[in-house]
C-alpha cells in the first residue's frame, strides 16, 4: 500500500498463538461454572481474534455474536465520535465476554459497556487483545488484557490500517507517512 512500510514484527504468528491460549485459559478457570457465555466480537479489528479464541474455550455452550464499532475519523487518529450499531442477538439475561482487538483511549469500550449495560446481560466481561494504556483518556479497565504494547500503530491480526492489513498472520509495526 501506498505510503505504508512495515518498520518491524511485534509478534510473530506463534507468540499470538500463545498469548491467545494464556487468555483462553484464564476465561476457562474463571468461567469453569458456566454453562453458557456470550462472546461478543468488536467488528471489525476482533474477528481474527475471536474466531482463534473462541475455539479454546471449554465452556459447554458458547455462542458467538458480532457488534460494530468504531472511533477512527482517519485512519490513525482516534476521533473520539464513537459509532456503535446493533448486537447481532440478544444478550439479556446472559453472561457476556466482549472481545476488542485493541485498547487504545478506551473510548469505545467506555462507550460499549454502557450501551450493554442497558441491554440487562447476566454478566459483563472484556477482553482486549492489546493494551496501549499510555494512550488512555476514558476510564476504562479490561477484565483481560493479552500484551500491554507501547504507543505505536500496529497492523495484522485483524488490525488494519485504512481497512488493509487485517490478513496478516503476525502483528507488525508500521511506519506511515502522509
Ligand atoms: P479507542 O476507542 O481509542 O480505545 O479505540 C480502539 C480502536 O482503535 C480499536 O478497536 C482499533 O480499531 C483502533 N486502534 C487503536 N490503536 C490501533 C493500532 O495501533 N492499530 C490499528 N488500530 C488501532
Ligand atoms: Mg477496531
Amino acid at each position: 500500500m501506498k505510503g505504508m512500510k512495515i518498520k518491524r514484527i511485534m509478534f510473530t504468528e506463534e507468540e499470538l498463538s500463545g498469548i491467545v491460549s494464556g487468555l483462553a485459559d484464564k476465561i476457562n478457570s474463571d468461567l469453569k461454572d458456566a454453562e453458557s457465555l456470550v462472546v461478543l466480537c468488536v467488528l471489525k479489528g476482533a474477528a481474527v481474534f475471536t474466531t482463534d479464541l473462541v475455539r479454546r474455550l471449554s465452556i459447554p455452550d458458547v455462542r458467538i455474536e458480532f457488534i460494530r464499532a468504531s472511533s477512527y475519523g482517519r485512519e490513525d487518529v482516534s476521533s473520539g465520535n464513537v459509532t456503535v450499531g446493533a448486537v447481532t442477538g440478544d444478550i439479556e439475561g446472559k453472561d457476556v465476554l466482549v472481545v476488542e482487538d485493541i485498547i487504545d483511549t478506551g473510548r469505545t469500550l467506555s462507550e460499549l459497556k454502557e450501551r450493554l449495560k442497558a441491554m440487562n446481560p447476566k454478566s459483563l466481561r472484556f477482553c482486549g487483545l492489546f493494551d496501549k494504556p499510555s494512550r488512555r483518556t476514558a476510564d476504562f479497565k479490561a477484565d483481560y488484557i493479552g500484551a500491554v504494547i507501547p504507543d505505536e500503530f500496529i497492523v495484522g491480526y485483524g488490525l488494519d490500517y485504512a481497512e488493509y492489513y487485517r490478513h496478516l498472520p503476525y502483528v507488525a509495526v508500521i511506519e506511515i507517512n502522509d
